[in-house]
C-alpha cells in the first residue's frame, strides 16, 4: 500500500500526517477545498521533507472530481480528514455540518466502493462519547447522547463506516478517536493554521500571550477536579500523526466482525486548564493574561482515554507531554508574529 489519499491534507493535522506518512514512505496524494486551509502550508512540508507537494482542490463532496482522483493516481488507501470541526457553530449551522461531514463521507466511501478501494482510517473524535460518567474512557464506554450536530456526525460517520464493513467482506476501517490535538512540527514549519479563529484552548493561549488578545478567560474554576477547571487529554499532533501511520500499517491484519476497528488516541493523561496554563508560563517564560470566568455551557468536566487497546495493537505510544505541546505551539505563534 503506498498511494494514500489524504482528504483535508492541507488542514491541522492532515499536513502533519503528510509529513510523518512522507517520513515513513509512503506517497501522500492530498485533496483540499481550502475552506478551513491555505495551499501555503506545502512549503513547510516541502521544508521537511524535501518532497514536493501539490494539492488537489476537490470537494470531496463532488462525487466526479473524487472519481477522477482516484483514476489519476492509482489509489491504495483513504485518511479521512475532511470535515468541519466548530462545535459551536455546527449549533447554529447543523445542516452545514452534517452535509459536509457526512455527505463527504457518503460521497467517499460510493468512489472507494467504485474504484476498489479498501483500506480506510477515519477521523473521529472523543467527542462521540458525549458527557462521560467513568473515566478513563475505553472504546466500550457507549456513546451518550452527543454534545453537539458536530458530535453527532461523528457517531453517525462511525456507525456508517461499522455497517458499510459488515456488507463489504474486503473492505478494513479504523475508527480513531482524538481527544484534544495541539502543538506543531518540531522545525517550527508548520503548525495550526486555520482560517477561522481558534476557540482551543492551547491557540488560545498561545494568542494571548503574543498579544492577539488582550486576556483569556478560564471557563470555571469549581468543577470537582484537582484544582477545579476543567481536565482533558492534550494529545501533540505528531505523535496523533504517527498514530495514522501505524493504523494504516495495520489494517491488513484487521480481524473483527465488521471489519472495523476503533481506537482512542490520547496520552492517557488528564492536564486541567490551569496545569496547562502552568505548563505554558514555564516553557514560555511569559505570564498569561488571565481571569477565571464563567463555566462554558457543554463542557464536559474531565475526559482522558485509556490508551491500552492502541497502544498494544498499533504498536503506537506518544512520546510527547503537555510541555512539548506548549513550546511547539509557542514556537510557532512567536513565528508566525514575525511575518
Ligand atoms: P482542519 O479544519 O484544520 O482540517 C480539515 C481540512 O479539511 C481543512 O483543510 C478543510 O479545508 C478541508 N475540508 C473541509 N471540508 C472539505 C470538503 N468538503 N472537501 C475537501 N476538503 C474539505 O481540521 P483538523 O483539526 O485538521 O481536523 C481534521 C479532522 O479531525 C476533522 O475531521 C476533525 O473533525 C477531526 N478532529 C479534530 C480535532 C481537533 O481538535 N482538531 C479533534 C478530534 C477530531
Ligand atoms: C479545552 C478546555 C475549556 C478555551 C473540543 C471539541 C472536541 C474536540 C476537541 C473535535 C475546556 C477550556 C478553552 C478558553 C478555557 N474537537 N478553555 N478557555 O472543548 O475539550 O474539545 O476540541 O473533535 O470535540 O469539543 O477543547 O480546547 O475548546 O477546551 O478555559 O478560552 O479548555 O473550558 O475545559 P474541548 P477546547
Amino acid at each position: 500500500m503506498q498511494n494514500i489519499l489524504v482528504t483535508g491534507g492541507t488542514g491541522y493535522i492532515g499536513s502533519h500526517t503528510v509529513v510523518d506518512l512522507i517520513d515513513q514512505g509512503y506517497h501522500p496524494v492530498i485533496v483540499d477545498n481550502q475552506s478551513n486551509s491555505s495551499l501555503d502550508v506545502l512549503r513547510g512540508i516541502m521544508e521537511i521533507t524535501g518532497r514536493e507537494m501539490s494539492c488537489l482542490s476537490v470537494d470531496i463532496c463532488d462525487k466526479a472530481a473524487l472519481t477522477e482522483v482516484f483514476q489519476s493516481h492509482d489509489i491504495d488507501g483513504v485518511i479521512h480528514f475532511a470535515a468541519y470541526k466548530s462545535v459551536n457553530e455546527s449549533v447554529h449551522e447543523p445542516l452545514k455540518y452534517f452535509h459536509n461531514n457526512l455527505t463527504g463521507l457518503i460521497t467517499l466511501l460510493d468512489v472507494m466502493k467504485s474504484e476498489g478501494v479498501n483500506h480506510l482510517i477515519f477521523s473521529s473524535s472523543c467527542s462521540v462519547y458525549g458527557n462521560v460518567k467513568t473515566l478513563p474512557v475505553t472504546e466500550k464506554t457507549p456513546f451518550a447522547e452527543a454534545e453537539s450536530p458536530y458530535g453527532r456526525t461523528k457517531q453517525i460517520g462511525e456507525r456508517l463506516i461499522e455497517d458499510y464493513g459488515k456488507a463489504h467482506p474486503d473492505f478494513r476501517g479504523i475508527n480513531l478517536r482524538y481527544f484534544n490535538p495541539a502543538g506543531a512540527h518540531e522545525s517550527n514549519a508548520i503548525g495550526e493554521l486555520s482560517l477561522n479563529p481558534p476557540t482551543n484552548l492551547v491557540p488560545v493561549i498561545t494568542e494571548t500571550a503574543i498579544g492577539k488578545r488582550p486576556g483569556m478567560t478560564v471557563f470555571g474554576n469549581d468543577y470537582d477536579t484537582v484544582d477545579g477547571s476543567c481536565v482533558r487529554d492534550y494529545i501533540h499532533v505528531m505523535d496523533l500523526a504517527a498514530a495514522h501511520t501505524q493504523a494504516l500499517s495495520s489494517l491488513d491484519r484487521l480481524d473483527t466482525d465488521n471489519n472495523v476497528e476503533v481506537y482512542n488516541v490520547g496520552i492517557g493523561q488528564g492536564v486541567s486548564v490551569l496545569q496547562a496554563i502552568t505548563a505554558f508560563e514555564k516553557v514560555s517564560g511569559k505570564q498569561l493574561n488571565y481571569a477565571i470566568g464563567d463555566r462554558r455551557a457543554g463542557d464536559v468536566v474531565a475526559v482522558y482515554a485509556d490508551t491500552n487497546k492502541v497502544m498494544s495493537d498499533l504498536n503506537w505510544q506518544p512520546s510527547r507531554n503537555i510541555e512539548d505541546i506548549m513550546s511547539t505551539a509557542w514556537d510557532w505563534e512567536l513565528k508566525r508574529s514575525k511575518q
